[in-house]
């Protein structure tokens, strides 16, 4: 399961956009929609993998394009303190992505939901919280 926390504006209309294009992303994404991606911190995050996300990724707006000023400039930060506290514990950094979108662009976020269901089944030599044996 990945757990894609997208922004009411941006990465939720993308992903409408994709739906209205009939384009297909993989069944292992699990939508939250939240106001901002700025909402999204580490408790969030961590908490996604605590209740069985293999993976977990945030999608907003485009820098400088967020409705909340620069939240997603924030969330950016959490999630790089989300990854170094992954490292810590001895996962991989590539559980946990943020990615930008814009409402119209349905093939970004699918694209963006592509890279993270490979990184989920790739993660390099660490293995995601969720995806140990
Ligand atoms: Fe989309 Fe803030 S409203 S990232």
């Amino acid at each position: 399961m990945i757990v894609g926390f997208l922004c009411e504006n941006c990465g939720q209309g993308a992903a409408n956009t994709a739906g209205v294009l009939r384009m297909k992303y993989s069944d292992e994404i699990n939508i939250v929609r939240v106001p901002c991606a700025g909402r999204v911190g580490a408790r969030e995050i961590l908490q996604a993998f605590n209740e069985g996300a293999e993976a977990v990724t945030v999608v907003g707006c485009c820098f400088g394009a967020c409705h909340y000023s620069d939240s997603n400039l924030i969330a950016l930060r959490r999630v790089r303190i989300v990854k170094k506290f992954l490292v810590e514990m001895g996962y991989s950094t590539h559980c946990v992505t943020m990615y930008t979108a814009r409402a119209a662009e349905g093939d970004t976020v699918v694209g963006d939901f592509e890279d993270v269901v490979a990184l989920k089944e790739n993660p390099g030599e660490a293995p995601c919280p969720g995806g140990e044996e």
